[in-house]
């Protein structure tokens, strides 16, 4: 049993990575496999295509990169996402991946991928909380809503237009740790 951790901004070295680097650090001290994945390194990475095969059978029937995270989170016991802020909503990259989760609703709107699963959430903005706050709430509503994740933290990283605003700023990065050792 592992966690997934799930990298969304196109940033290298950016602040959401730097968050969940700290939580991957905090749940690998607690004993956890962790497996990282970049969605901005995927070349084949594409959204739900509305085909409902899984509505029909357990599972997304798109075969590409997107497939193994959509398996390893099905595998896990449980799931660091994260994502800046772009436009006032999560970028394209996690976007894509998130629609992607309709895969773990079955034909009768009941999740099939087995409830309770560990959820952080990690969110930055270069603006205020506000609105990234309702974001970060609304991606772990419909996380634990639909899919019947059970939230373990959730970080909403404000002021943070340089990629090292997180690196440098040891408050964030205990509590992202402390986190991490929930799972
Ligand atoms: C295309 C784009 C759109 C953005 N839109 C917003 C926004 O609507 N509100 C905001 O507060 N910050 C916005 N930002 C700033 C990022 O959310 C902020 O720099 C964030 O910390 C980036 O996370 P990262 O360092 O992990 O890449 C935007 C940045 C980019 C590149």
């Amino acid at each position: 049993m592992s966690i997934v951790a799930i990298i969304s901004s196109p940033r290298g070295k950016g602040n959401t990575n730097t968050i969940v680097q700290a939580m991957v650090n905090g749940a690998k001290e607690n004993g956890k496999d962790v497996k990282i994945y970049n969605l901005n390194s995927l070349s084949n990475a594409k959204g739900c295509q509305a085909c409902m095969a899984c509505k029909k059978a357990v599972g997304c029937a798109v075969k590409d990169d997107h497939a193994e995270i959509l398996k390893a989170i099905r595998d896990a016991e449980g799931l660091i996402i994260s994502t800046p802020t772009y436009f006032g909503e999560a970028c394209g990259q996690f976007r894509l991946l998130q629609d992607r989760f309709y895969s773990f609703i079955g034909p009768d709107f009941v999740p099939n991928i087995g409830g309770g699963k560990k959820l952080a959430t990690v969110v930055s903005c270069g603006g205020g909380a506000d609105g990234a706050k309702a974001m970060a709430d609304k991606i772990e509503g419909a996380m634990v809503g639909m899919l019947k994740f059970v939230p373990v933290g959730k970080i909403v990283f404000t002021g943070a237009n340089p990629p090292d605003t997180a690196s440098k700023d040891k408050t964030v990065l205990d509590e992202a740790k402390a986190i991490g050792k929930k799972f």
